[in-house]
């Protein structure tokens, strides 16, 4: 497959341009290829060292990273603050430069604090290092990751064979919930607004969706809008993502219960019948079963796309690594 990557990290998709979406989603569609043969694994990234820095909990992405790495056939190091140095008082920057010197090639990181996989990177160039860095969440910064997977899911149901950003183009999709504490949201506002023709909705209670976020709209392909009610988000919406509230992350008292959270935002079958018949949902999980989707729906295969999520999360970061880490689909 001939491709031209050149970016050496993966932080933010704020200036992702579409020939890299395209890039990304080709990639993914041919390594799902790979993923559903019988013998999973290829020799891409044989001899590299991928090593996942997950400073913050995490399920999915840690494990999608970790399976990702290990069907390109990589070695994997993995991380766990709690039984670090980092208990011994080293710095982040120093493990990092541990891990280099074991001869890491790519570094997944995710940390509660904005600007530390940034921080990694610019600190691997200045070294003269070669080491990728991916963010695999950094605080409410971004989630390059599940923003990328989260497009793959969507375009590869609109087209399996050929997922393309152009594909977006007439498509109406709602992002409800708790915008201002979201990385996904975040990544998800720069895929989702990239393709001409797009339209996304970004809706939840004014606490969490404040008016600035309309900012990351202007000047992009598609067009964003904002709304503090959820109906007029979901009317004739052919996906909708719903975002988990981030209960750890609330400082203030931004709402007033979770019943009445539900209530006002949350995604039932009677909201549903606002949206497209054929209508898709989407959520990064983890999930408040009964807060932000009715606990029915998200197990619904005729709406549901949670799975198909997780399962597209492996195919778009073994995409990843292997562009990072310019190897060969075999
Ligand atoms: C999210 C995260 O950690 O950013 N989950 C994920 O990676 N799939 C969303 C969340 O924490 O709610």
């Amino acid at each position: 497959m001939a491709t031209t990557w050149t970016r050496r990290h993966i932080i933010s998709l704020a200036d992702f341009v579409s020939s890299e979406y395209d890039t990304v989603l080709q990639t993914a569609a041919s390594f799902g290829e790979v993923l559903s043969r019988r013998m999973k694994k290829v020799p891409t990234l044989q001899g590299q060292v991928v090593a996942n820095l997950f400073f913050e909990p995490s399920t999915r992405t840690r494990s999608s990273f970790e399976l990702a790495a290990k069907r390109l056939s990589a070695d994997t190091l993995n991380f766990a603050p709690g039984s670090s140095s980092l208990t011994k008082g080293e710095t982040i920057l120093d493990t990092a430069k541990t891990y280099l010197a074991m001869g890491t090639d790519l570094m997944v990181i995710r940390h509660r604090e904005a600007g530390v996989p940034q921080a990694i990177a610019t600190e691997m160039d200045r070294l003269g290092s070669r080491v990728g860095v991916l963010n695999a969440g950094d605080g409410q910064h971004e989630h390059p990751s599940q923003g990328l997977l989260d497009l793959f899911t969507i375009c590869s149901l609109l087209d399996r064979d050929r997922p393309r950003l152009e594909l977006l183009q007439g498509k109406k999709i709602a992002i409800v919930g708790d915008i201002l504490h979201s990385r996904v949201a975040r990544s998800n506002i720069w895929s989702l607004t990239a393709a001409t023709g797009a339209e996304l909705h970004l809706a939840g209670p004014p606490t969490l969706l404040p008016q600035l976020f309309a900012d990351m709209g202007v000047g992009r392909a598609g067009q964003l809008s904002l709304h503090w009610t959820v109906e007029e988000a979901l009317e004739n919406a052919d996906f909708v993502m719903t975002l988990r509230l981030q209960k750890e992350r609330m400082s203030q008292h931004l709402l007033p219960s979770l019943r009445e959270y539900h209530q006002h935002y949350g995604i039932t079958r009677d909201r549903l019948k606002l949206c497209n018949p054929n209508v898709k949902l989407l959520h990064p999980g983890p999930v408040n079963r009964g807060v932000e989707i009715s606990s029915d729906l998200m197990d619904d295969p005729q709406f549901s796309l949670i799975s198909q999520q997780v399962t597209s999360g492996v195919a778009v970061r073994m995409a990843l690594l292997y562009l990072m880490g310019g190897g060969k689909v075999q």
